[in-house]
């Protein structure tokens, strides 16, 4: 059964709820199992174990939450070491507070993760314009909710990202479901070993 993990950071809660609601997206895809998980508990297993994985952050300065920034250096880069994410599927979303209404680093946050995947070797899963809600809340790179009004008072989920949140989890889940399904292609078999080397002082 193809499996998905969501993992996710979150200080306040809005990132968290973020991820609940991409995971009910992709559990409405039939035969998928549906995994979510905060990023400090999840295990390099836990991620061989997953066809896709989604990743959600907080904008933090303008980029990933830190925690994500380490899942990223002690989790995925032993796997990027051994190619063990070539082929699996990968999507991410985040949520910010958006000072300025330019976005507030929101769309740098997602490609510095998409740009992770990609050179993990994976299959990259972006949020399509026709998403059941994109004219008002659409991110080309992923699921993105403002969390906050323009006076930067913290706010849920606006109800009008909810239909994008579900739609990239089920987007990815149904990817993930087509890879599992076909017979592995030669280049995901293949593997070649990096090792990283601490220069002596
Ligand atoms: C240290 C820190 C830095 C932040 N930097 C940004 C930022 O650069 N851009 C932005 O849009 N929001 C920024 N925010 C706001 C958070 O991204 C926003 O409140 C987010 O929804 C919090 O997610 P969480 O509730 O899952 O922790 C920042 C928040 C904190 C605590």
């Amino acid at each position: 059964m193809p499996q998905v993990i969501v993992v996710y950071e979150s200080n306040y809660g809005h990132t968290e709820r973020a991820a609940a609601v991409v995971a009910e997206g992709a559990e409405q895809v039939s035969g998928v199992s549906v995994r979510c998980r905060a990023v400090g508990q999840v295990t390099k297993d836990d991620v061989l174990d997953s066809n896709a994985l989604l990743l959600g952050t907080p904008v933090h300065m303008g980029s990933v939450h830190w925690g994500i920034k380490r899942f990223i250096d002690e989790v995925l880069s032993g796997l990027w070491s051994q190619d063990l994410m070539v082929g699996r599927v990968g999507g991410v979303f985040a949520t910010g507070g958006g000072l300025g209404g330019a976005g507030g680093g929101c769309e740098l946050a997602m490609l510095s993760m998409l740009s992770v995947m990609a050179e993990l070797g994976m299959v990259l899963v972006p949020l399509p314009k026709n998403s059941e809600g994109f004219a008002r809340g659409g991110l080309h790179w992923g699921a993105y909710v403002r969390c906050a009004t323009s006076a930067q008072a913290q706010t849920d989920i606006p109800d009008h990202c909810l239909p994008l949140l579900r739609e990239h989890g089920a987007n990815v889940a149904r990817v993930a479901a087509l890879s599992a399904s076909r017979p592995t292609r030669s280049a995901f078999d293949r593997t070649t070993t990096h090792t990283f080397t601490r220069r002596s002082t």
